[in-house]
């Protein structure tokens, strides 16, 4: 979370900074700021709330310079106001930070016996104000910035700007990422490649503990025991890396109706566009593997979730699934001889980061599936496996839940085969069923008007219920984590079976159950949890299929669905839960792409 950004420039940078920080806003928004220098003196400008603000300040207060570092915001220490956000600024030193000074107490104690007052509530001023002091004591620039590094505990990625030091930005990774950008005797930081895409595409990212110095002409970058190292220039493709809403209202939208040309384009990568096998890393082995540990978050788990069906269904593979913040803090059971999968988009989110290195050192393989190639989990992989979604901005993730699944999915049949548990036949027709998928999740956006209509309703809902069975079980989840998520409405999700444990006491008039039920082998089961709620004056919203709508009667309201094999059917069904929750947002006026107290990348715990 936290959107860092650092210009050594030949021109004005405020507004270079400020375009860098649009496009890592969906990092974070509570605030936003950007300090410079300007004929040796540093001045900074902060505004709370989206970067807007900060536009509309500049441009009544301009910040000229051509040295500086920006920052947006997503609040761990201290709320969001002008005195907490970035760039924070003691004597002649500013600081924009990414990630959690663990020991920010202890710090600030003993800045605080040094006579040393703080203005924020936030650990980062203590950066800020260690570097200060050790300049005041008669540091160097360098020497004071690694000073202060060396006291930080946590995991961060932090930027520094001295006053009287025009041709320097002293920048360091430690868990959080950070990348180089080389310009025309210009130099850029940021938190991504994206951030910097207006500006360069030759980009350098630190490794873990890396800290460096950038002036004009280039950066000399240290590793964690402060040995001068070379990182290779990588050259990104700058229209991949682009974002913008494509004519779209929202990032959300564009992100939904981009999902048939993602998924084929994932497909082809990974099998063609015809043929009957699937291209995978010759290492990737799950023929020895005695257990499958997936770990995730939130709608990445969901992902996992579905696939362990899969895995365990068309591999015949011991799946254990976890949440990675429960994962990393019990004491998970662990075997020479099992492959550990992590699923990410961002591909780095601290939690899940954090688990992948708690067991790296005690499985057979590391496994990642990402969307972002250069994240640090799928550096940190021995497999990672992209999922060609392209960047997806949206806070609510919409085209990487699909195309996770899909990779998973292929996956879980790649193993099949290794296992000798899917005869070539069965494989081929899976993988056919597959190559089916950008077709049906087209069919699928077609409904979207008459989702529209549904939501009308659904949107004065105060609670809503999802329910689902078998792989639709996660998919009930997915579809209460969306609407949550962007429409503020509460939401729970339960297995339909599980129904009659206890939930079915919260059915009555006022709360709408939608339920996700393919006709499949468990039709008839979920159909009948689906009549307790119509029992009980349960306002139900059924999705499913041209013989499940058929054969469930009466029914309230229904949605059809194409016809799906059943082996595809939970990355179709992705599609209503999806759509479900951007109209009833809409509906509700809430802000889609950036909700609430929400962050596109969690890299803090
Ligand atoms: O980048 P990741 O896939 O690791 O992110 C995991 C979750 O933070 C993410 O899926 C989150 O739940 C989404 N906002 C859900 O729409």
């Amino acid at each position: 979370m936290c959107g860092i950004v650092g210009v050594l420039g030949n021109h004005e940078v405020s507004p270079q900074i400020l375009d860098a920080l649009k496009r890592l806003e969906y990092r974070g928004y509570d605030s936003a700021g950007i300090a410079t220098i300007n004929r040796g003196k540093l001045d900074l400008r902060r505004a709370v709330g989206k970067l807007i603000n900060l536009s509309d300040i500049l441009v009544h207060e301009p910040l000229p310079g051509r040295s500086g570092i920006g920052h947006t915001r997503w609040a761990t220490h201290g709320g969001p106001s002008v005195a907490n956000a970035h760039p924070h600024r003691a004597g002649r030193v500013a600081v924009v930070h990414n990630g959690i000074i663990e020991n920010f107490r202890a710090l600030r104690e003993e800045l605080g016996a040094e006579g040393i007052s703080f203005s924020s509530e936030t650990d980062t001023e203590t950066i800020v104000q260690l570097a200060s002091l050790y300049l005041e004591r008669g540091m160097t620039a360098v020497e004071a910035a690694r000073a202060t590094l060396k006291r930080l505990e946590g995991a961060f990625a932090v930027a520094f700007l001295f006053e009287g030091e025009e041709d320097m930005i002293i920048c360091a990774r430690r868990g959080s990422p950070l990348c180089i950008g080389h310009g025309q005797n210009e130099m850029y930081l940021g938190s991504d490649a994206i951030a910097l895409a207006e500006l360069t595409d030759r980009i350098t990212y630190l490794e873990e503990g890396d800290w460096a110095i950038l002036s004009r002409s280039g950066a000399l970058i240290f590793d964690a025991d402060d040995h001068q190292t070379n990182r290779p220039v990588t050259r990104i493709n700058v229209e991949t890396a682009r974002v913008d809403k494509s004519g779209h209202r929202h990032f959300m939208a564009k992100e939904m109706a981009e999902q048939p040309r993602v998924l084929q384009a994932s497909m082809s990568h990974y099998a063609g566009l015809s043929g009957g096998d699937i291209t995978l890393p010759a290492e990737l082995d799950f023929a020895n593997t005695d257990r499958l540990i997936m770990v995730a978050c939130g709608t990445a788990f969901y992902a996992c979730q579905v696939a362990k069906y899969w895995f365990e269904k068309y591999a015949g593979l011991p799946v254990e699934l976890d949440i990675a913040s429960e994962f990393r803090y019990r004491d998970p059971v662990l075997g020479p001889n099992n492959t550990a999968l992590f699923v990410s988009q961002s591909g780095e989110t601290a939690d899940t980061l954090a688990a992948l290195r708690h067991v790296s050192p005690h499985v057979a393989q590391v496994v990642s599936v990402i969307n972002v190639p250069t994240s640090s989990i799928a550096r940190e992989s021995a497999v990672a496996l992209p999922i060609h979604a392209g960047p997806e901005i949206g806070v609510a993730s919409t085209k990487a839940f699909t195309a996770q699944l899909q990779v998973l999915a292929l996956l879980a049949l790649k193993a099949g085969m290794q296992r000798g548990r899917l005869t070539p036949e069965a494989f081929e027709a899976r993988l056919a069923e597959l190559r089916a998928v950008p077709g049906f999740v087209a069919q699928a956006l077609d409904r979207e008007e008459e989702i529209r209509r549904l939501t009308e309703t659904l949107s004065q809902a105060r609670d809503v219920l999802f329910l689902g069975r078998g792989v639709m079980y996660p998919l009930a989840l997915e579809g209460a984590l969306k609407l949550k998520e962007i429409s503020y409405i509460h939401a729970e999700a339960y297995a339909a079976g599980e129904l009659k444990h206890g939930p079915i006491a919260l059915v009555d008039t006022d709360l709408p159950v939608i339920v996700f039920a393919p006709h499949d082998g468990l039709f008839e089961k979920t159909a009948s949890n689906m009549q307790e709620v119509m029992a009980r004056q349960g306002t139900v919203i059924l999705i499913s299929d041209a013989q499940g709508l058929a054969e469930a009667g009466d029914v309230p309201y229904c949605l059809q669905m194409p016809t799906v094999p059943e082996f595809i059917a939970p990355i179709i069904y992705a599609v209503p839960a999806q759509l479900i929750a951007y109209h009833t947002a809409l509906h509700r006026g809430t802000d889609v792409d950036q909700p609430r107290n929400l962050a596109k990348s969690v890299t803090v715990e």
